[in-house]
């Protein structure tokens, strides 16, 4: 029997690192050879009857890992923290946030064509999502000797370690203080880091930046599960109308920053996007339910997002509305150009430091 050896604070759920080898863009697997020397093999594995499934060549070195014990891992940087995020001094704190996951299992081969060809297919639609090939069938003239001629294997997962390493070993205001550095250092995934960090344990104190009104919880990064949700807030709005749905998706996860606010209950009530350069920041998209407007929401996202480490860094952010001048004027915005408007014209509004 081979000793679990996860802390219980690091544990993840076995969903949890399944859905981890599911999205790696490589698994390693670490095996032997017949004659005991060490074997590390990175692979495109996808989960396939609850194993991990991986192809090769029939004649490679993986066909003589077939049958033996084997462990396969995965992994993924949330952030990188270093010690001054905790301590003046002391090099001690310096760490890596992470979620990792380890498979321990048996190495088969899989021989039957069916599950060989739905192996394929799971690997190309991992790998290659945009399609432009016909499907990989074991009968289909294309694939019927390829299919039998490759190699398919697959780790018989026996037992599953998940692990997400979050700062969980620290007292709750030395990780307040984390997901505040990681706000304000504001490097390339750090806000990611602090939405999931946040959304993961809800039971720690709300940092400042995303102090919000009663009743509503700030969301300073929605992630790609969370898009359509904000598309769907935006789908009344004039100034979607006729957009297609998908294309708004794209349009909101390529956005810089992309925040909101959710209501007691879950649900998103809030969202506005940005997208910067690093000089200059454009804002779209804001909007708040209409069932929760004026309650300080649409400012305190806009607060929230003119504060984000893309836009907070800009030299001038800039919008243009129809119809909440005043809105963003409290906000610090003044009007690009004082010529006259017509009514059903947008007014372009700046805010420069
Ligand atoms: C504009 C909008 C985002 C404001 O959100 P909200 O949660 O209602 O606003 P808040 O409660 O935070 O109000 C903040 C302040 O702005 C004022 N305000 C809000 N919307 C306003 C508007 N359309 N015109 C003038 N003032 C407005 C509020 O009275 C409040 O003033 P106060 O500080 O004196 O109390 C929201 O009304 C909305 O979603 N509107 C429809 C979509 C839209 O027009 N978006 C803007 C596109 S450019």
């Amino acid at each position: 029997m081979v000793p679990a050896m996860r802390k219980a604070i690091y544990r993840a759920d076995d969903d949890e690192a399944r859905a981890l080898f599911a999205r790696a863009p490589v698994v390693h697997i670490a095996t032997t050879r017949d004659d005991g020397t060490p074997m590390l093999k990175t692979v495109h594995a996808v989960l396939d009857e609850g194993g991990l499934a991986f192809h090769g060549a029939p004649a490679g070195e993986k066909t003589e890992a077939l049958g033996r014990p084997a462990v396969a891992s995965a992994a993924e940087t949330i952030a990188s923290i270093p010690s001054t995020f905790l301590d003046p001094e002391r090099a001690c704190p310096a760490t890596t946030y992470y979620l990792g996951a380890q498979a321990h299992g048996i190495l088969a081969e899989v021989t039957c064509p069916a599950r060989k060809a739905r192996v394929l297919r799971a690997i190309m639609t991992k790998y290659q999502p945009e399609g432009g090939y016909v499907p990989i069938d074991a009968e289909h003239p294309l694939y019927r000797k390829a299919v039998r001629g490759i190699l398919v294997a697959e780790l018989r997962i026996e037992r599953i370690d998940g692990k997400a390493k979050l700062g969980q070993n620290r007292a709750p205001g030395e990780r307040v203080r984390v997901l505040e550095q990681l706000w304000k250092r504001g490097a390339a995934g750090d806000v990611a880091a602090a939405a999931l960090i946040v959304a993961r344990f809800p039971d720690l104190p709300r940092p400042g930046f995303l102090a919000s009104p009663t009743g509503a919880r700030l969301v300073c990064h929605l992630t790609a599960a969370e898009l359509d949700e904000a598309a769907a807030l935006l789908g009344g709005e004039a100034w979607v109308a006729g957009v297609d749905p998908g294309d708004l998706r794209e349009a909101i996860a390529a956005s810089s920053a992309r925040v909101g606010a959710r209501d007691a209950s879950g649900r998103l009530v809030a969202f506005a996007r940005a997208v910067s350069d690093g000089r200059t920041a454009w804002i779209y998209d804001v909007v708040v339910r209409a069932d929760a407007r004026s309650r300080g929401l649409g400012r305190a996202v806009m607060g929230l997002l003119l504060d984000h480490p893309d836009v907070r860094r800009c030299r001038h952010v800039r919008l243009t509305t129809r119809d909440a001048e005043p809105f963003y004027a409290r906000l610090g915005f003044g009007r690009l150009s004082e010529r006259p408007r017509h009514p059903w014209t947008s007014v372009e509004m700046i805010a420069s430091r």
